[in-house]
């Protein structure tokens, strides 16, 4: 995914506001942001996966999963809580969260070769019973609601990234988030193309702040950055 990273400039009112003021405003589009896009990657991988049973891409590697996991774990999360993976792809992370015996999970993605590919992927493992299904999250209709968690990795990266309306879909997206989720509900979102001030400032009304998972760091130029960032938040009015 592009990294079109900036500095954070600030900004106090951002998902809300008329005039979207986040700091992200100048931002690199890109094809990765497109229906089409996706829609033929995930072709490909369901072809592959019929072919040899190959997932495919896992985003982040398996520790992005890992780290979310260990922290819902450390959290106690129920395992009768409501999951939703925002933009699940081959639903790699639903199978990960049915392995450590969450029994409450639906997966979206508004990519139709996504939903077959990870529908095959969950029967392949014997888990008929998670929810995938074909939902735009911009473009919901509110059928989206009562959640315990949403998960997002790399899709609001992909929403962001959208050439036709990537300002308005992120605001879109914190507006359906916010519908989505229970009060209280926790939000976990791994992002590749934001940083953490800037994930704090989209997601500053409606969200409080819990906790940045830790993720591997690199040295640059006498700096030290990184090059996912994990956070957590909650849902509060
Ligand atoms: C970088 S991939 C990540 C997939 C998956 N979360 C993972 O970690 O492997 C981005 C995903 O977001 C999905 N996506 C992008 N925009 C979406 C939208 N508006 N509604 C639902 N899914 C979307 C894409 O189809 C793709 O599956």
């Amino acid at each position: 995914m592009a990294d079109a990273r900036r500095d954070s400039r600030g900004c106090g009112n951002c998902s809300d506001s008329e005039e979207d003021k986040c700091s992200d405003d100048d931002f690199e589009t890109s094809k990765l942001g497109t229906k089409e896009y996706w829609e033929e990657a995930y072709q490909k991988e369901l072809e592959s996966f019929k072919d040899i049973g190959d997932v495919g891409e896992i985003w982040f590697g398996e520790e992005s999963m890992n780290r979310v996991l260990r922290w819902m774990q450390k959290a106690k999360i129920p395992e009768d809580a409501a999951i939703l993976d925002i933009g699940t792809g081959n639903g790699a992370f639903l199978v990960e969260l049915a392995k450590h015996g969450y029994r409450n999970l639906t997966g979206i993605d508004y990519s139709p070769a996504s939903v077959e590919l990870a529908r095959n992927v969950l029967q392949a493992e014997g888990l008929s019973d998670v929810t995938v299904k074909e939902t735009d999250f911009l473009n919901c209709g509110g059928e989206l609601a009562g959640f315990d968690v949403c998960i997002d990795k790399g899709t609001f990266d992909a929403i962001s990234l959208n050439p036709d309306n990537n300002k308005e879909g992120k605001k879109l997206y914190v507006h359906t988030l916010k519908d989505a989720l229970k009060d209280s509900g926790i939000f976990a979102i791994t992002s590749c193309n934001w940083t953490k001030e800037q994930l704090l400032e989209r997601f500053c009304e409606g969200f409080e702040f819990v906790q940045e998972l830790p993720t591997p760091s690199f040295q640059f130029g006498g700096k030290t950055g990184n090059s996912v960032a994990a956070l957590i938040f909650k849902r509060v009015h």
